[in-house]
């Protein structure tokens, strides 16, 4: 499988502005055929970005989704609306959407089950908390969230997904997990993904890395055991930073 690397724009980047940044990766790009690359600009710029990409190996996310196909939600995007804007993939369950925004595991096994439906591979991402690290809860944290994200979902929709580990620690702190970090728990995510699944499913889903990915550490993580690619924020913003991280994922270059 090829590795994947997602870059995060969070709430960055403009209609006007997004392109400009969208066309210097897709340029870098070219050079670069052992990774996939998904950008996942705000709702806003969907579709601009996607005017860039098209056509290239640079494929479009949402960060975020509604389950419910339409109706009176104010303020919400529809898994369709997202398919027509040219989204292949959608974040779903980022920590900042279930930390401030409080959004449950069942809402995130909602989605999950929309988005599959509307043809969107999820991006969902799952991690511990500090204190819960802290108290030694992590796999017991991570395998909740996995449990009740995945359930209801057909074994064979296990291929459509991506996984991203992302301990909220992480995100944003400029402290990431060391490879050997997290590595472990990816080993554990594989093992659960398997009980759940069976070996030959579970090994075609993706675990993704996420948090403080920067170009000076994601060499050494994305050669971790287990480790199948990475989800990017902060560095994912300047595209010399989020190519060069690109370029420690490609496996031709090593
Ligand atoms: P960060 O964000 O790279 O800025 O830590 C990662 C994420 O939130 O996906």
């Amino acid at each position: 499988m090829k590795p994947l690397v997602v870059g995060n724009w969070k709430m960055h980047g403009t209609e006007s502005e997004a392109p400009t940044l969208a066309r210097q990766i897709r340029r870098g790009m070219r050079a670069l055929h052992g990774v996939e690359v998904v950008l996942a600009p705000p709702f806003t710029a969907l579709t601009a970005v996607q005017k860039v990409i098209k056509g290239s190996s640079v494929h479009l996310a949402a960060q975020d989704v509604h389950w419910e196909a339409e109706g009176a939600f104010t303020g919400e995007v529809s898994p369709k609306m997202l398919k027509e804007a040219g989204c292949r993939f959608v974040i779903i369950g980022h920590s900042e959407r279930r930390h401030l925004f409080h959004e449950s595991d069942q809402t995130v096994a909602k989605k999950m089950l929309a988005a599959l439906g509307a043809g969107l591979q999820p991006i969902l991402c799952v991690g511990e908390t500090w204190e819960e690290r802290r108290k030694g809860e992590t796999t017991r944290v991570i395998a909740r969230q996995l449990r009740v994200a995945l359930k209801g979902l057909g074994k064979s929709d296990i291929k459509k997904i991506e996984i991203a580990y992302e301990p909220v620690w992480a995100i944003g702190t400029g402290r990431n997990a060391t490879a050997a970090q997290a590595s472990a728990v990816h080993q554990r995510i594989r093992g659960f993904l398997k009980r759940l699944v069976g070996q030959e499913r579970a090994a075609s889903c993706r675990i993704l890395y996420g948090g403080s990915v920067k170009p000076d550490n994601a060499g050494g993580l994305s050669l971790a055991a287990e480790v199948n690619g990475l989800l990017v924020g902060g560095a994912s913003l300047k595209a010399r930073d989020f190519l060069a991280i690109v370029r420690c994922c490609n496996p031709i270059s090593l």
